[in-house]
């Protein structure tokens, strides 16, 4: 099941490019300690791009709860957070993936307080809302792939 970029992205002629000096960061989520080293680690990436303290903490806290999931559901995936460009325009990207079981019913599981797992079901829902762009790539022969984006300027 596909979700879509929402018609918030900037419409201009060029497709955001990755930054050409900003490298990619990689970070690898394999128990529930990992978390802690997620928020740490995006909140610093993204504090070099922007001093926007809502901006800083949607980041985080959409890193934060995408991890979350991971290992509550998937026990292990990664995090990547980059930077992208288009004009003069500048976003933080997060691309939170895993192999695990992968989610049966995207629609359901992106409704407010759905959840398989007995907590509040506003993680996935709650990202969607903070982030201008969000994609869920999910399947049981992949697992779950969910990229959000957050334009800084
Ligand atoms: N990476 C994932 N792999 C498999 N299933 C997932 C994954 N992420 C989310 N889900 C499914 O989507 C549901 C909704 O996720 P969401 O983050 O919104 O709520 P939650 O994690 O159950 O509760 P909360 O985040 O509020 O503590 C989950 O209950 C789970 O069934
Ligand atoms: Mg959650």
């Amino acid at each position: 099941m596909n979700g879509q970029f929402d018609s918030r992205a900037p419409a201009e002629l060029e497709a955001p490019a990755l930054h050409d000096s900003v490298r990619p960061l990689f970070i690898p989520v394999h128990s529930e300690n990992d978390l802690a080293v997620v928020a740490a680690s995006v909140g610093a990436f993204a504090s070099e791009r922007t001093r926007d303290p809502v901006h800083l903490a949607r980041i985080r806290i959409a890193a934060l709860e995408l991890a979350t999931n991971v290992v509550k559901y998937a026990k292990r995936g990664r995090v990547e957070i980059r930077v992208l460009v288009q004009g003069s325009r500048e976003a933080i990207e997060l691309i939170v993936s895993d192999r695990g079981p992968g989610i049966a019913d995207v629609a359901l599981a992106l409704q407010d307080h759905y959840s398989s797992g007995g907590t509040l079901g506003l993680g996935l829902p709650g990202v969607k809302r903070m982030m201008d762009e969000f994609e869920l790539h999910s399947s049981a022969e992949l697992g779950t792939t969910v990229r959000v984006r957050k334009w800084l300027r």
